[in-house]
């Protein structure tokens, strides 16, 4: 379901030219309450007038305007009559397609300067005439084109702030979005509201209201089938389709074994207990349990828990369907607009990454369902704030993040029951430990790791040979690179001494101090 174009009220178009910060102009135009959308560079102008742009940013770019493969707008997009404002690369390329001149430099421009800033200036409406700005360029904009005067410079530039106001057309050399840029949402309000003359419609409130609608005039009198995982995105969508079209709404829960202490009771618990949702539980433990047995390369491991999810939901849905007489038209998918963004492959785009081996859980095309996502207008912050306002609980909104494959891929070497109990208890104790000294929500994950090692240890007078915790807590922002976190000496010293106390089969742990990259965040 495209909802994006379902959104009605005032809407900024992003052009991508591969910017790291593409995505975080996004976001802070929301933080703004304006909804803002990512097309790809080349996007045609007619395409964006269609899609009732008020304003478009030009993002920045890894690409030097006079290079060979340099992405290009469509010229059309300066006559449209609608502002443009380009960032970076952006107002290079404005500049260069409009018949002003762009230098390349040697060197790169990179950090704070003092902007000196043209008051008369819209952008600038109610900032003082000297503020920090950030920058990270390395051409450098020597000519303006025709009609374009200059609003702010720097020691570096003359032309670190350029309008053409008749046309509405602005740039700027520094990065705006950035918190490096203190006064820099203020500049992007004034784009947004003097400018593009934009109304602060983007709230949770009226996504809900207006994907609720949506969701009831795509599903009509159709039945609706979504996984629930009790992660973050499978439980807002949940919640988000159940305000929508109540009963009909089915989720099916997979119990596949591998799962943290008392999960499953949670999810039956808010779900079914309190939204009295129409839920399904699969207990399949024994079935993936004895499909994993003796494996130990962790890609197979992987590989055959996603085969195994994928059988273990067609043949719950077929049986609610046999049952209940209930055809599943749809299936519902907590998809995130980071997954749906057209990334461009300019070299040095990270968005352009692909996590391949993150697709367990997914269910192939084979199944002929139709796809409702619900969530992929959204970034993470605005899932978790659509989730407290529908009444989920504290603890699953801010809940951090659990690979698909579970606990099944923190037990280096064979996944056995007796292995997944070691792990489990030792998962439980972090988990409480890290909510208790309120370093739980401040990071991105904390979790065991069970290693397929044991050493010699002892236990008053008695000699032990027992197994290994690895302890890893990073903070990340989205997963794709992490640091690990300076936990204090007491929080790991109560970890470590009560994992070892208390968890039979345990006698030693670890702290895990690598960065991602190179190593990763889940240990398989
Ligand atoms: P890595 O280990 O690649 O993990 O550094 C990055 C983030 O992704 C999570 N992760 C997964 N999430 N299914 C998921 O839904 C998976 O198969 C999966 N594998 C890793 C991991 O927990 C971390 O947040």
């Amino acid at each position: 379901m495209t909802q994006t174009e379902a959104f009605h009220g005032s809407k900024i178009v992003i052009l991508d030219f591969g910017s790291q910060y593409t995505q975080v102009i996004a976001r802070r135009i929301r933080e703004c309450q304006v909804y803002s959308q990512i097309l790809p560079f080349d996007t045609k102008a007619a395409e964006i007038a269609k899609a009732g742009a008020r304003g478009v940013i030009l993002s920045g770019g890894p690409a030097s305007v006079y290079g060979k493969r340099a992405p290009h707008s469509d010229p059309a997009l300066f006559e449209l009559g609608v502002p443009v404002l380009g960032i970076c690369y952006g107002v290079q390329l404005m500049a260069h397609q409009l018949g002003g001149k762009v230098e390349h430099s040697e060197r790169r421009e990179y950090g704070a300067s003092e902007l000196r800033a043209d008051a008369g200036c819209d952008l600038f409406r109610g900032l003082p005439d000297k503020f920090d700005v950030w920058n990270s360029h390395a051409d450098k904009l020597t000519k303006l084109p025709n009609g374009f005067r200059s609003v702010g410079k720097t020691d570096n530039s003359d032309f670190a702030a350029i309008e053409q106001p008749e046309k509405r057309l602005y740039g700027l050399q520094f990065h705006p979005e950035v918190a490096h840029t203190p006064r820099g949402k203020e500049i992007l309000q004034n784009f947004l509201y003097h400018i593009c003359g934009c109304k602060t419609d983007w709230t949770m409130g009226s996504f809900i209201d207006q994907t609720c609608e949506e969701i009831r005039r795509q599903a009509g009198e159709d039945h609706v089938v979504l996984g629930l995982s009790g992660g973050v995105d499978s439980s807002v969508a949940a919640a988000l389709l159940h305000k929508a079209i109540g009963d009909q709404l089915t989720c099916i829960f997979v119990n596949n074994g591998l799962l943290r202490a008392r999960e499953a009771d949670t999810v039956r618990k808010v779900f079914g207990e309190n939204f009295h949702m129409k839920l399904k539980y699969v207990e399949a433990s024994a079935r993936f349990l004895k499909r994993l047995k003796g494996v130990r390369d962790p890609e197979r491991k992987r590989k055959i828990i996603g085969a195994e999810f994928v059988k273990v939901f067609e043949k719950a849905a077929r049986e609610l369907r046999k049952k209940g007489k209930t055809r599943f038209r749809y299936l519902a998918q907590g998809t995130l607009y980071p997954d749906v963004i057209e990334s461009v492959s300019i070299s040095g785009n990270p968005s352009a990454l692909i996590k391949s081996h993150h697709n367990v859980g997914g269910l192939p095309k084979r199944m002929k369902f139709k796809l409702i996502e619900p969530l992929r207008q959204l970034f993470k912050d605005e899932v978790r704030q659509v989730g407290s306002q529908l009444g989920l609980p504290h603890e699953i909104v801010f809940r951090q993040p659990f690979p698909g494959p579970g606990l099944a891929v923190r037990i280096l070497g064979e996944v056995t029951p007796g292995r997944l109990r070691i792990l489990r208890d030792a998962d439980e104790i972090v988990l409480s430990e890290m909510k208790a000294s309120e370093w739980y929500y401040r990071v991105w994950q904390s979790f065991a790791v069970l290693l397929p090692v044991r050493s010699v240890g002892v236990m008053g007078d008695e000699r032990t040979y027992e197994n290994t915790i690895a302890l890893r807590v990073v903070e990340s922002q989205d997963g794709m690179t992490a640091d690990w976190v300076r936990l204090p000496y007491d929080v790991l010293a109560r970890i470590a001494s009560r994992v070892i106390n208390e968890v039979k089969g345990v006698n030693r742990v670890c702290y895990d101090v690598s960065s991602k990259p190179p190593s990763t965040i889940e240990w398989e």
